[in-house]
């Protein structure tokens, strides 16, 4: 590998030198060097692998590139993210982040097993998931039969227990920023498994990232203060969360034109039935057999994460001791902050930008994980519903 020579003289600099002998320098710098062995794969391992990154092979292609399936020599299959990265990106840079997020493991979120950044390109390879993402099996007619209660109720906890572990257990805290459907990835058990954690970190201050939310409609999934201004912390995801889990019990993407104008907005549809008393008739009409207790405490707990206000949202700690305990009374939510799915809104450059600002510093951050969102709050409201007739992209996956 050319590239080591160069990754070496970045593990020089860091060892620590003073009065320490040559010898254990010495065996400082062969541990950096397995290290980084066990980090990279070479280009030519993944090329074969994937069959030259053969359209065949081809998962899909999300907002930062597109995703092949391969199979290692040792009879391992593996996913393999070509990022659409900036040549700007340094390459001590991107081995710093992957370093990182190898050391954040859990068994509800896909296990990244290195990279590659042999010549222009930067990929990230990934544990293969056999099933694909939820978004596969949720909003297909005939493969959502097989997502019963149990099934799905198992991966609103796991999720759940994922995101936990990115906010508060994990080596560093991680925001995703990016928690919808198509990045619940599910093995052959139907676990679920949370992907492209961290990955907003190998983006700083990139328009990519922008695309990414035009392109896979990630709209639908923002908490309004993000869409709106860029404010980061744990409750963008605890928003995002919400509206997943609204999604999974009503087996319907957050927005569908094709419902009616009462029905396409999930949230909208959600409250109003919530506030109804009929908070049931949003489960899944596909759902033969569900638990009565357990889906309506869904409803109220997705509901309570997509609260406009930021406080009012409940922490991931909270959520799993809500989906955790048999005794546990859930508070009323309030009105959820509605923000619809962008579109063509004329400010969405702008929120994003502000975005891409944080992403600078707040990617894995020191948040306490509450941000007010006070003055301009009713005015992101407003926006938003405004938003929401007038968008006009169709929502993704
Ligand atoms: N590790 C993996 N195993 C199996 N399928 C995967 C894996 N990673 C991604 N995919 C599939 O590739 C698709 C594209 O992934 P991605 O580039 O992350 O875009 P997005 O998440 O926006 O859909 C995903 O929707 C998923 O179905
Ligand atoms: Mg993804």
């Amino acid at each position: 590998m050319t590239f080591l020579s160069v990754l070496r003289t970045c593990f020089e600099k860091t060892v620590r030198r003073g009065r320490r002998s040559a010898a254990a320098e010495e065996a400082d710098e062969a541990a950096a060097a397995n290290e980084l062995w066990d980090l990279f794969f070479e280009l030519g391992t993944l090329q074969v692998a994937t069959n030259f990154f053969s359209e065949h092979n081809q998962l899909g292609h999300g907002g930062f590139g597109p995703v092949y399936k391969g199979l290692l020599p040792n009879g391992q299959e593996i996913a393999v993210k070509k990022l659409s990265l900036d040549s700007r990106q340094g390459l001590r840079e991107f081995t710093n982040e992957v370093k990182l997020l190898l050391k954040i493991q859990h068994k509800n979120l896909v296990t990244l097993f290195g990279c590659c950044a042999e010549g222009p390109e930067k990929m990230l390879v990934y544990e293969f998931l056999p099933n694909k993402s939820l978004d596969y099996f949720l909003f297909d007619k005939e493969k959502s039969a097989s997502l019963n209660w149990r099934t799905r109720y198992e991966i609103v906890t796991g999720v759940a227990r994922g995101l936990l572990y990115l906010h508060e257990e994990a080596p560093e805290r991680i925001i995703h920023r990016d928690i919808k459907a198509s990045n619940i990835l599910l093995d052959e058990h139907l676990n679920p498994k949370i992907s492209d954690f961290g990955l907003a970190r190998l983006f700083p201050g990139e328009d990519t990232h922008v695309n990414t939310f035009r392109i896979s409609g990630t709209h639908g999934y923002m908490s309004p203060e993000y869409a709106m201004h860029g404010y980061l912390s744990v409750k963008t995801d605890v928003f995002s969360y919400g509206v997943l889990v609204l999604e999974i019990v009503s087996g319907r993407k957050n927005h569908d034109g094709r419902l009616g104008s009462e029905k396409a907005d999930l949230l909208g549809y959600a409250w109003m039935l919530y506030q109804a008393g009929r908070a049931l008739d949003l489960i899944d009409p596909s759902l033969t057999k569900f638990n009565n207790d357990e889906a309506a405490m869904c409803i109220q707990l997705g509901l309570l994460c997509c609260q406009q206000s930021v406080a009012d949202r409940p922490d991931m700690n909270s959520v799993h001791l809500m989906l955790s305990s048999d005794s546990f009374t859930l508070p009323r939510p309030g009105k959820p902050g509605i923000q619809g799915r962008g579109g063509r809104w004329t400010t969405t450059s702008t929120a994003l930008t502000n975005t891409n600002t944080n992403t600078n510093t707040n990617a894995t951050s020191t948040h306490s994980g509450v941000t007010k969102v006070s003055a301009g709050s009713s005015f992101v409201e407003d926006f938003s519903r405004n938003s929401i007739s007038v968008s006009s992209i169709d929502e993704g996956r």
